[in-house]
């Protein structure tokens, strides 16, 4: 359990997988939870959980032009976010590198753009807290070292990255706080279609689990497991040896 507790909390990509035990444990924590997504059904489903602690608020994030109804709707359940947590995401693999522009623009929509579009459309409902406003956004360890096939997914991850890095310097620090999260391999619907292996997998609750901890103390990176997190930062620093040597093998699977 969380000690983070009364709050207003907007989850996009609360449907399933991470964001979905997110939202669960945040209300079961006694916060507010607007969570979004596109599948309408859902998300009722999960507002059947608890209807006094959970609201629906179905959005396609990936759309810039979806801005103003998604403010309205948020408008219509809340004046004031205290934390939002951006999840949305989506993977597409390079099969046979044919370097479809159209491919790395799906998957950039809404890792990336989706997450700039939730950010500015959080943010006056952020500054409208009496709290200091938190932004949470899911960032991936793939961003950390090339991973064979993940050209589009891992480099959205590490955009993402970037994009909340600077975030933490140009917000001012007296009224945000930002928090990057970079799990590792997490059993959600997302990583049902991988076909290799996943190291130390984790279940999407022990993820959850991991973030909330990491939330709590408003760490500015939440990186996890471990162990992973440790084995990819040394291929980053020995990079020949990855991208020489093991890289290549595990692209040939
Ligand atoms: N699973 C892993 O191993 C792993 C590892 C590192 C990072 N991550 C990141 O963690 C986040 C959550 O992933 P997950 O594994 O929990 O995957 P997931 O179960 O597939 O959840 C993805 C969520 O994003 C929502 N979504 C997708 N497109 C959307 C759009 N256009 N507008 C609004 N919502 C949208 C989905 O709902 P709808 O389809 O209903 O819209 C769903 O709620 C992602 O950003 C992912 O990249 C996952």
């Amino acid at each position: 359990m969380t000690d983070i507790t009364d709050k207003t909390i907007w989850i996009v990509g609360a449907s399933s997988g991470i964001g979905e035990s997110l939202a669960l444990r945040l209300m079961e924590a006694g916060n507010f939870v607007i969570a979004s997504a596109r599948s309408e059904d859902k998300l009722n489903a999960l507002v059947q959980r608890n209807p006094q602690r959970i609201s629906a608020l179905p959005v396609d994030i990936s759309k810039e032009s979806n801005a103003d109804a998604i403010t309205q709707g948020l408008q219509s359940i809340t004046d004031s976010i205290d934390i939002v947590i951006v999840a949305a995401g989506v993977v597409e693999y390079e099969d046979d590198l044919a370097l479809d522009a159209a491919m790395y623009r799906r998957v950039f929509d809404v890792n990336f753009f989706g997450m700039i579009n939730a950010i500015a459309i959080a943010r006056p409902f952020l500054e409208a807290s009496s709290h200091k406003g938190y932004i949470v956004g899911l960032s991936s360890l793939s961003m950390m070292i090339g991973f064979p096939r993940a050209e589009a997914y891992g480099a959205s991850k590490a955009a993402v990255d970037y994009f909340l890095h600077s975030l933490m310097i140009d917000l001012p620090q007296r009224k945000f706080d930002v928090s990057v999260v970079r799990p590792g391999f997490v059993k959600t619907p997302m990583t049902s279609v991988n076909d290799f292996p996943m190291p130390f997998l984790m279940t999407a609750d022990q993820a959850a689990d991991r973030i909330l901890k990491g939330m709590e103390k408003r760490k500015r990176v939440i990186a996890f497991p471990k162990r992973l997190s440790m084995m990819l930062r040394l291929l980053s620093w020995m990079s020949c040896l990855w991208y020489k040597y093991l890289g290549p093998k595990a692209s040939r699977g």
